[in-house]
């Protein structure tokens, strides 16, 4: 491989899924104004991550990385933001409270706006058209205009990233996050759910834990401090990412201020590809979706080509092999990871292998896969003695029937009442909070 790398060497690679734009002058002329705007993150925080995902990677602490699917340029509003986000730090105390680790919380938020397609085009009743590809590229309307790729969606998109983060900072900043108010940690749980005692149960427990402390102290335990949310997305649209590539003052190397913490797709790991050479410049820790197909020795040139100097909490690898595959494709990969003694963080993204499609032609995904092949992930890292850091969710803080099974017991008939993700199917309010449940105890059952 040449070695010399810029940020924009990946143009020399062959690069796949991205939108091919009509006017490529007004791309250009975008992609200037974009790369003039500040940035959305710091250095700071993210070389704070990477602390704390090497962290996880040691098993001292856990990382909940969760979100949309696909954010929508529309949902970008006050109630889905204070609801995604709830969800998401409400599932890291259930977390905290079975595991007694620190929980890393990231959102699949401010930014994960392109996706990847398995086709180029759609056909639908003769007509053919370029395939949506997220709201940063196209709009998933069936005609001709809607799907024509925009530049301007990508200043659109960037700005809107800007409007959740900074909604996301001033709530956490000013207290949201903070347990000496739990009124904004009331479940919105139908009150009948089996979770919604033993919810109020862990509140009380962690309000009177806090209260003890703080007469032991004799000081105020500041909470909305110690809560952080990170950002993350799919590093997909590689001109977009490109152009908030920069050199910060007095560090060295290249960071995507973007976001946080951006991942290689599952699609879009070729070895020799255009993403993972764009990936291989950059500061930022990265996740690596890792699925069936891949082998051992695929992975490990991946890792090394990414991480040269095996820095530790640069890596997450993110499996998602489905519930009936992983008993046979993680094993090897563990063992070919240890043999070279790779530093990596190991986490389990349960809704990408399981995904399929109702008689009707609904996407979904079961409730019962997913945890299945959760528990198989901490059973298996278990016994190859290797430690599982970490979930990746689709799941939104809203009441959607995407997914079917859990607590509340939607069937595929439920699914067409509040279906609203545009690509796949996502987790609702009540089955995110019983899942972070059952993986609390289950990590609490195997530390026994
Ligand atoms: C995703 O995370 O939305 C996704 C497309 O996943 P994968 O790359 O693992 O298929
Ligand atoms: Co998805």
């Amino acid at each position: 491989m040449n070695n010399h790398w810029t940020p924009s060497s990946w143009q020399k690679k062959i690069v796949t899924q991205q939108p091919v734009y009509p006017d490529s002058q007004n791309l250009e002329e975008t992609l200037r104004r974009l790369a003039k705007l500040p940035p959305l993150v710091t250095s700071w925080e993210i070389e704070n991550l990477k602390g704390q995902l090497a962290e996880a990677a040691a098993g001292n602490a856990f990382l909940i990385q969760a979100g949309d699917c696909s954010e929508s340029l529309e949902d970008c509003e006050t109630d889905a933001i204070v609801r995604n986000l709830k969800v998401l730090i409400q599932m890291s105390f259930v977390l905290i409270f079975g595991s007694m680790k620190k929980v890393i919380r990231v959102g699949r938020i401010a930014g994960q706006y392109a996706k990847p397609r398995s086709a180029q085009t759609e056909t639908r009743d003769g007509v053919t058209l370029p395939v949506y590809r997220g709201d940063i590229v196209n709009r998933s309307g069936f005609n001709e205009a809607d799907r024509r790729p925009d530049p301007e969606l990508l200043l659109r998109g960037y700005e809107r990233a800007a409007l959740t983060l900074n909604f996301i900072r001033g709530l956490i900043g000013g207290g949201f996050a903070d347990l000496h108010h739990p009124e904004n940690w009331d479940l919105d749980f139908a009150s009948e759910s089996p979770r919604s005692k033993q919810y109020h149960r862990m509140v009380n427990s962690i309000n009177e834990s806090m209260r003890f402390m703080e007469a032991v102290l004799g000081s105020t335990l500041r909470e909305s401090q110690a809560v952080d949310i990170f950002t993350s997305h799919e590093g997909l649209h590689l001109s977009y990412e490109q152009a908030q590539t920069r050199h910060v003052p007095r560090r060295e190397g290249w960071y995507n201020l973007n976001t946080h913490f951006p991942w290689i797709g599952f699609r879009t790991r070729a070895i020799d590809g255009a993403h993972v050479e764009y990936f291989r410049g950059i500061v930022n820790p990265v996740g690596i979706k890792v699925g069936p197909g891949m082998e051992a020795e695929e992975l490990i040139r991946l890792v090394e080509t990414l991480n040269p100097e095996n820095e530790k909490g640069k890596i997450t690898l993110i499996h998602r092999f489905g519930a009936d595959q992983i008993a046979n494709l993680l094993e090897p990969l563990i063992a070919g990871i240890k043999d070279s003694e790779l530093n990596v963080l190991w986490t389990c993204d349960p809704m990408h292998g399981n995904t399929y499609s109702t008689n009707t032609g609904i996407k979904t995904r079961s409730f019962d896969q997913i945890i299945s092949e959760l528990k198989q992930a901490f059973k298996i890292h278990g016994a190859n003695d290797s430690i599982l850091g970490g979930v990746h969710l689709e799941m939104t803080g809203d009441n959607v029937t995407e997914c079917v099974g859990g607590a509340g017991k939607l069937a595929e008939p439920d699914l067409h009442r509040a279906y609203k993700s545009t690509v796949d199917p996502r987790l609702n309010y009540d089955q995110a909070i019983e899942l972070a449940f059952t993986i609390a105890e289950h990590m609490k059952s195997s530390d026994d």
